[in-house]
């Protein structure tokens, strides 16, 4: 991989339901390549939204999402950068209930080059580096809920991106599988200098990222940084309310 990427919002707006669903409000940060940053707030509040925005499955009313310096609004080709430059984990892990693990984490290799012996091997690796080489041959049904979202996290990774969204990840988890999934998280930062933005309602979730975004009613509210070796802070462009 070639390490992280940036992501940058200048007074990003969005709207549902011809404006009466305001879900975010002028929201203005910048998440440095290859840094780990969580984003949490209540329900409702725009988390999954403002992910969906970041990973150009929707795009802002105004305002505008850069990745690397580039407007995602510009990409002629968005499906490109969705498969080239980003991992997306969703809130349900979304796995395919008739396909084994080692299947799932192909999926996004599907419009690759490479023979399928090759995707075959880079899913095996994958499912390595999520600790879940021995049940390459299992389906969803049979795996714990910890286990899927490492399936989901490895299929995430299938193309090597830059950038990592994770949506709750952790959401439906105890706390030791819980834990499972933050090590591969961190493990996948460390190793490949992934830049990774992390959605959680858990503060101790949270407190394993380098900073911490905290969104209200679609205004950030806060951004703290947690260690001493964090990035650079952000620039929150929307004052507390
Ligand atoms: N496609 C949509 N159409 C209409 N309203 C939407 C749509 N998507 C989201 N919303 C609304 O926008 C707001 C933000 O939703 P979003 O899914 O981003 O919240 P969230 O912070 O991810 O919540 P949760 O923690 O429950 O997942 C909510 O009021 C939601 O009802
Ligand atoms: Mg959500």
């Amino acid at each position: 991989m070639s390490g992280g990427a940036e992501v940058r919002l200048d007074h990003v707006t969005k709207s549902f339901e011809d404006g009466r669903v305001r879900a975010l409000e002028d929201v203005s940060f910048t998440i440095a390549a290859g840094e780990y940053v969580a984003l949490t707030g209540p329900s409702g509040c725009g988390k999954s939204t403002l992910l969906n925005l970041i990973g150009a499955l929707d795009f802002a009313d105004s305002g505008t999402v850069s990745v690397d310096d580039i407007s995602l609004a510009a990409l002629r080709r968005p499906w490109e950068y969705r498969a080239k430059t980003v991992g997306f984990v969703f809130q349900l892990h979304n796995l395919l209930a008739t396909l084994t693990a080692i299947e799932n984490v192909q999926i996004p290799m599907i419009g690759q080059q490479s023979p399928p012996h090759i995707r075959q091997q880079r899913a095996l690796e994958l499912l390595t580096e999520v600790g879940l080489a021995e049940r390459a041959l299992a389906v969803p049904a049979t795996l714990s809920g910890g286990e899927r979202h490492r399936v989901a996290i490895a299929r995430a990774l299938a193309n090597e991106p830059r950038l990592l969204l994770a949506d709750e990840p952790t959401g439906a988890l105890d706390a030791e599988t819980a834990d499972e999934v933050l090590d591969v998280l961190e493990a996948v930062r460390v190793r490949h200098g992934t830049t990774i933005l992390l959605v959680t309602n858990d503060e101790e979730v949270a407190e394993c990222a380098d900073r911490i975004l905290r969104l209200r009613n679609g205004v950030i509210r806060a951004v703290e940084p947690r260690r001493a070796s964090a990035a650079s802070p952000a620039t929150p462009g929307s004052s507390p309310r």
